[in-house]
């Protein structure tokens, strides 16, 4: 990438897993890439303390606009693009890394009014949906029949709200929610974001026809399993095109994040970070 541009800045928002390892990569290789990191700010500053440096922490992120950030990258929770998106976009592209705060109507005008009238635009991280693009181009070409997007793991990798939370896990393997994808965002917000970022790659069908399934299953203690099933138009022959990716990614005990998603994150920092001509997250 050219390093005879004026850098881009970046602040993150969130400091977890997926904060870490962008703060992290941005330190070690930003400069080279384009990128300065311009911020870091967490709900709670006291895990910053030690490994950002101090003049990068923010303490209040209503004083973001002090850092003249180009892009700011949300991996905290959808509750902060609920309340702080709209308002991020005043100053700054924005990457939603938690894009089932999309599935809340209110969130997603706001955000889209935001970009309009402040110019800036929203990027939203495909995460760990694998195929992302061809479900785009089937979606635009209108021939998207049907989307079902099945996210399996250990329960304790789960951060479940409302009667989700207090439904029983019996067996090895217990189906929590079947159904749209918008009805599941407010009740999983942290485990729905691949059927989140379907939803938004497929716009014909959306958060109400785009189908996400949420499994329990004792058996996945180290492992988040994402299943993806498209249908597109019957062909000739009556028979109907069909694609069925089936994504196995190794993930420490209890993490929201397995470890490949970490590296896609990388990718769409970068791809929103990148000049206009060459982005895409
Ligand atoms: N798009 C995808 O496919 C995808 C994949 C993995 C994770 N994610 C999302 O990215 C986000 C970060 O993931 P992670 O693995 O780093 O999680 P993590 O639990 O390791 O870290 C989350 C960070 O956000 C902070 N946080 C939690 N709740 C908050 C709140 N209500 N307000 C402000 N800060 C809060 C925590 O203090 C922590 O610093 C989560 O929302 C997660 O669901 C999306």
């Amino acid at each position: 990438m050219a390093t005879d541009r004026i850098p881009r800045k970046v602040g993150v928002v969130g400091y977890g897993r997926l904060g870490q390892s962008l703060v992290s990569r941005l330190l070690a290789q930003g400069s080279e890439l384009g990128l300065e990191l311009v911020f870091v700010w967490n709900r709670n500053p006291g895990h910053m303390v030690g490994s950002v440096p101090p003049a990068l922490q923010l303490q209040d992120l209503d004083t973001l606009e002090g850092r003249h950030p180009d892009l700011v990258i949300e991996v905290a929770h959808p509750k902060i693009i609920h309340e702080s998106g709209a308002q991020i976009l005043r100053h700054a592209d924005l990457l939603v890394g938690s894009p089932s705060a999309l599935a809340d109507q209110t969130t997603e005008q706001q955000l889209l009014e935001a970009s309009h009238r402040w110019g800036h635009a929203v990027f939203v991280a495909r995460g760990a949906l694998w195929g992302t693009e061809d479900i785009n181009r089937l979606d635009a070409l209108g021939g998207l029949q049907s989307l079902r997007v099945t996210m399996a793991t250990h329960p304790d990798g789960f951060r479940l709200e409302g009667p989700l939370a207090a439904a029983p896990v019996g067996g090895s393997r217990t189906v929590l929610y079947e159904g749209p994808v918008r009805g599941l965002c407010p009740l999983a917000p942290r485990n729905s974001n691949t059927m989140a970022a379907a939803a938004l790659a497929a716009p014909s069908l959306g958060f109400d026809s785009v189908v996400g399934v949420l499994v329990a299953d004792l058996s996945l203690t180290d492992m988040h399993v994402v299943d993806v099933e498209l249908t597109g138009p019957p062909g000739p022959t009556g028979r109907s095109f069909a694609v069925h990716t089936h994504r196995e990614n190794p993930a420490q005990p209890g993490a929201v994040t397995g470890s490949a998603t970490v590296a896609a994150f990388w990718r769409s920092l970068l791809g929103a970070g990148s000049p206009p001509s060459g982005r895409g997250a």
